[in-house]
């Protein structure tokens, strides 16, 4: 018999799954809860539905289950960031929030690095307006 051959980790696996990704964006979350800029643009009074999308879209990213896009389709994450204005300001706020849950995780150098350069990046695509931010 031959030895068997390791099977490659997703992200997902690595970092604890569901559950880690649910406490990366509850914490996130709590964040945004409080913010005056970021607080107004979410339709939904309850800010729940929009924590459970943004969990499901992140656990397929990394690897977990297809849930989001069995729900929602295809991601097309710009497009869909369209209706909001997202400038600078929004940005730094959407990653000032998202440091302190990554940083919450105490997730080992390597993973950090991986899911904050990730989420860095992607902050800075959905920007769609440079206009600085009416009164
Ligand atoms: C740069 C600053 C950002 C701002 C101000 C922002 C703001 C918003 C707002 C207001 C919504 C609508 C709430 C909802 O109904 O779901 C939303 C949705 C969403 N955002 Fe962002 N976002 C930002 C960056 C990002 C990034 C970097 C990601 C991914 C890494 C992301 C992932 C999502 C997802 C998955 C949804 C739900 C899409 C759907 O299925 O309808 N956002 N965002």
């Amino acid at each position: 018999m031959s030895a068997p051959v390791p099977e490659e980790v997703s992200f997902f696996a690595a970092v604890g799954g569901e559950e880690t990704f649910r406490r990366l964006v509850d914490v996130f979350y709590e964040g945004v809860a409080q913010d005056p800029l970021l607080r107004p643009m979410y339709p939904e009074e309850d800010l729940g539905p929009a924590a459970e999308r943004l969990t499901l879209f992140l656990m397929q990213y990394w690897g977990g289950p297809n849930t989001y896009s069995a729900s929602r389709g295809h991601p097309r994450l710009r497009m869909r960031h369209a209706p909001f204005r997202v400038g600078p300001a929004e940005r730094d706020a959407w990653l000032a929030h998202m440091r302190v849950a990554v940083d919450s995780l105490g997730l080992e150098p390597q993973l950090h690095t991986m899911l904050w350069d990730y989420l860095e990046r992607a902050a800075y695509f959905m920007v769609n307006t440079m206009d600085p931010a009416h009164g």
